[in-house]
């Protein structure tokens, strides 16, 4: 914080001074909340393709009802999630579909509102994180690189975006369903992305050319994914970037 944004209030230190019956006492001042939210979003990683992202500018089209009807209800889906998170049950996300039909702009979105009250949220890009492991074994690796594994366990909310994107090798099925299943037995609340089919929730898929998530990051992670995830299904959706090219 620089010298000219010091709180007249607290002078920066985060505490005021309060009395009450007679006592003087101290409690947090204002700008502590204001000011944890927006280190927590200096540190989450939010892509800078993403940083305009949110909830009040997910449109929903108004030209196809059906497409309409189907984006209202999965916005209302998401806010409901982020008014009732950390649900009991399920305390994360997981949303599907094809590319370009939201699901990373949903993601920060949810993020974002989470970040704004106070909770720590780490946004990695799965194939980043997976590289990041992967030079962490190397014993050059910078801070960063060996930190990036313990960080996916740990943060608080963690947002794996596009997971399963890349071809299954076993070390990468490993790591990711120790990520998923250290999340899960701890209740830290993961919220993930993919454009993989998912058999058990669209019926068996036509589509043999495929990959489903299954396959790529093995049963047991998708489903403890199933059981501490509320699911979110776009699939169908058109592309957003097709229709209002950039
Ligand atoms: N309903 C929407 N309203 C506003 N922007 C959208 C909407 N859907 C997608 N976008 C934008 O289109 C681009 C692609 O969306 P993205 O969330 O990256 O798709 P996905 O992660 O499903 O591949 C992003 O820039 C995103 O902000
Ligand atoms: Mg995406
Ligand atoms: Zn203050």
């Amino acid at each position: 914080m620089t010298e000219a944004a010091v709180c007249p209030i607290c002078e920066g230190t985060g505490w005021k001074t309060v009395q009450r019956a007679g006592l003087s006492g101290v409690e947090r001042c204002s700008c502590y909340s204001e000011r944890r939210a927006r280190e927590l979003q200096e540190s989450a990683g939010i892509p800078p393709n993403y940083q305009h992202v949110s909830l009040e500018n997910f449109e929903i089209p108004g030209d196809h009802p059906i497409v309409r009807a189907a984006l209202g209800q999965a916005l209302i889906q998401v806010k409901n999630f982020v008014r009732e998170f950390p649900a009991a049950d399920h305390p994360g996300l997981l949303l599907t579909g094809d590319p370009g039909v939201g699901k990373t702009h949903l993601a920060v979105a949810v993020m974002k509102a989470l970040l704004s009250r106070g909770r720590e949220c780490l946004f990695f890009d799965y194939q980043n994180l997976i590289d990041r492991i992967r030079s962490s074994w190397d014993s050059t690796a910078g801070t960063a690189d060996r930190e990036a594994y313990r960080s996916a366990l740990e943060a608080e909310v963690l947002v794996l975006d596009d997971l399963g994107s890349q071809r299954p090798i076993d070390w990468v099925m490993d790591t990711m369903t120790s990520i998923i299943t250290y999340r899960y037995n701890n209740v830290k609340p993961l919220i993930a992305t993919t454009n993989l089919p998912d058999h058990e929730l669209n019926g068996k898929s036509k589509d043999y050319a495929r990959k489903t998530l299954t396959e790529v990051i093995g049963e047991r992670a998708r489903s403890r994914l199933h059981e501490m995830c509320r699911i979110l299904d776009l699939s169908g959706m058109p592309d957003y970037r097709l229709k209002r090219p950039r």
